[in-house]
């Protein structure tokens, strides 16, 4: 019965977009993360690596790192790029539908009571990096999954920045994902840490976390 209505909340899910569900959906359960290459839908793919190409440059801001009301930007630890998306671009709101059906789906399987996505493209020029770094902390934060994907045609080994994840805090050498088109990552924010060798060759991602709701006063589920 579940598993009926799981089914029919996803309207505009194909079967590839079902079946990829599926398959994170026993990985988190069984690991806490999920590594999927060619994940992405061909043609979100395409509309996205069509749109952060295409985007200006003034739209890209220098990331920070902590809380929005207490950011620094500390190159020592990110130097990346970051433009926040909003879904006014065609390009945009096909992301936001894609893992909305995400949302739902793991909603409905894994009970996790995701309540908000909030995500933004990325661009590490060559040399560029993200140390080793949780996305939450415990008891402090309502990140709960946090969701990577790459745009990155014809990545080649040679060109660095692999996402590196550690299984935990003892773990030096880390799982090794190699930032190629389409693949996409998710993982439980809180447990694992995990970061961005430095780039030999630009490259594009987009990183996004699913949220539960905190709302504070009459500002409902304020983003961080
Ligand atoms: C982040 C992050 C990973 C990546 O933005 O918090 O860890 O592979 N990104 O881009
Ligand atoms: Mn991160």
């Amino acid at each position: 019965m579940e598993q009926i209505l799981a089914e029919q909340s996803l309207q505009s899910c194909t079967d590839n977009t079902r079946s990829l569900l599926n398959q994170i959906t026993q990985d988190i359960l069984q690991k806490g993360y999920s590594i999927q290459t060619n994940a992405l839908p061909n043609e979100l793919a395409d509309m996205l690596h069509f749109h952060i190409t295409q985007m200006p440059n003034e739209k890209f801001n220098e990331a920070g790192i902590g809380r929005e009301l207490n950011q620094q930007v500390n190159e020592k630890v990110r130097n990346d790029e970051i433009a926040w998306i909003n879904g006014e671009s065609p390009a945009g709101a096909s992301w936001l539908n894609w893992t909305t059906d995400i949302q739902t789906f793991l909603n409905r399987r894994l009970f996790l009571g995701l309540f908000s996505f909030e995500s933004h493209f990325a661009v590490y020029e060559k040399g560029h990096f993200y140390k080793r770094h949780l996305d939450a902390f415990k008891g402090d934060t309502n990140r709960v999954l946090s969701l990577v994907t790459y745009l990155n045609k014809d990545w080649q080994p040679g060109d660095g920045g692999e996402l590196v994840i550690y299984r935990d805090e003892n773990d030096t050498q880390g799982i090794k994902v190699e930032p190629k088109f389409g693949t996409v990552v998710i993982f439980l924010s809180e447990e694992f840490e995990h970061e961005v060798l430095p780039a030999n060759t630009q490259r594009l991602s987009i990183a996004g976390w699913f949220r539960v709701n905190n709302s504070i006063a009459n500002n409902i589920d304020p983003p961080r």
